[in-house]
């Protein structure tokens, strides 16, 4: 069972906590009440995200009024957290290996972030800690690459981004399909905007994790990149009010297998106050 987090991970997320508060969006009203009612997200019940991040969706669970375990393994992210969000009980774990009880939650949340984790293992620690019938929920702010200057946005990432893992190569879901403990996930969708402004856009590229974690040199050089991007498409150049197109994906499935059967990895770490 995996211990750490993807190096990419640990350290541009470490790096970028800040302009990751500027520049990522949060998400859409819809879509975060669809969250909380697909959750059954209220006082007496208890959920919990995985990679809650700086807790761009961690407000929207604690304002239901349910306990939320906020689980985060990189420092630079959970400080931040931590002050934005005192209300949510702040975990420094991965999610392939969750410091709660087996079947002591009623939801499990994660937001732009289950493509990171190793999708078995935290998979198999979804099934583990969630109480049967309990609610998963897996959302990310797609960049829109039907729009033209988004794709060109994102050949300029393509030539930098490594082995970071992504989000559209779909690994990620794999162990969800395969696994007989899950319905099949389902899709919703929503249109969705950035805020608006170039420094917002700039924000949004230095807070991706490989961009953080390049050399000075290199990472300046993406970001001017993008900046002659912006000055020279015709449909961002001259203007100021320019913000990223996203498509909101939100994924969800319920756990159907009885909870009492030991996992078959094991019992899983410590309880964390469960
Ligand atoms: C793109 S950020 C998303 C943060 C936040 N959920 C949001 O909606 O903005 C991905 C987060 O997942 C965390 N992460 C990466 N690997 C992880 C792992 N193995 N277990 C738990 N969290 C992890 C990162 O530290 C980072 O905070």
């Amino acid at each position: 069972m995996r211990s750490d987090v993807h190096p990419a991970a640990a350290v541009g997320f470490d790096r970028a906590a800040d302009a990751y508060e500027a520049g990522r969006a949060t998400y859409p009203a819809p879509a975060v009440e669809a969250i909380l009612s697909f959750a059954g997200a209220a006082p007496g019940r208890t959920l919990l995200e995985l990679g809650a991040g700086t807790g761009k969706l961690t407000g929207a669970l604690v304002a239901s009024g349910a306990r939320v375990l906020a689980l985060e393994p990189v420092a630079g992210m959970r400080d931040v957290l931590a002050r934005k969000v005192p209300g949510a009980e702040v975990l420094d774990a991965v999610a392939e290996a969750v410091p709660v009880a087996r079947a002591s939650v009623d939801a499990v949340v994660a937001a732009q972030s289950f493509h990171w984790f190793d999708a078995e293992d935290a998979t198999a620690e979804v099934a583990r800690v969630l109480r049967p019938g309990g609610a998963v929920a897996l959302i990310w702010n797609r960049r829109d690459e039907s729009v033209d200057w988004m794709r060109d946005l994102t050949r300029i990432l393509d030539a930098h981004a490594g082995e970071a893992p992504r989000y559209r190569t779909g690994h990620w879901r794999r162990s969800f399909d395969a696994d007989a403990a899950f319905t099949p996930l389902e899709l919703q969708t929503w249109p969705h905007r950035g805020a608006t402004g170039r420094d917002v856009v700039r924000a949004r590229v230095a807070s991706m994790s490989f961009v953080a974690a390049l050399d000075t040199e290199p990472r300046e050089h993406l970001l001017a990149e993008i900046a002659a991007l912006l000055d020279t498409h015709p449909a961002t150049r001259g203007r100021d009010d320019v913000a990223i197109p996203y498509v909101t994906e939100l994924f969800t499935t319920r756990r159907v297998e009885s909870a009492g059967a030991p996992s078959p990895r094991g019992p899983g770490p410590p309880a964390h106050r469960l």
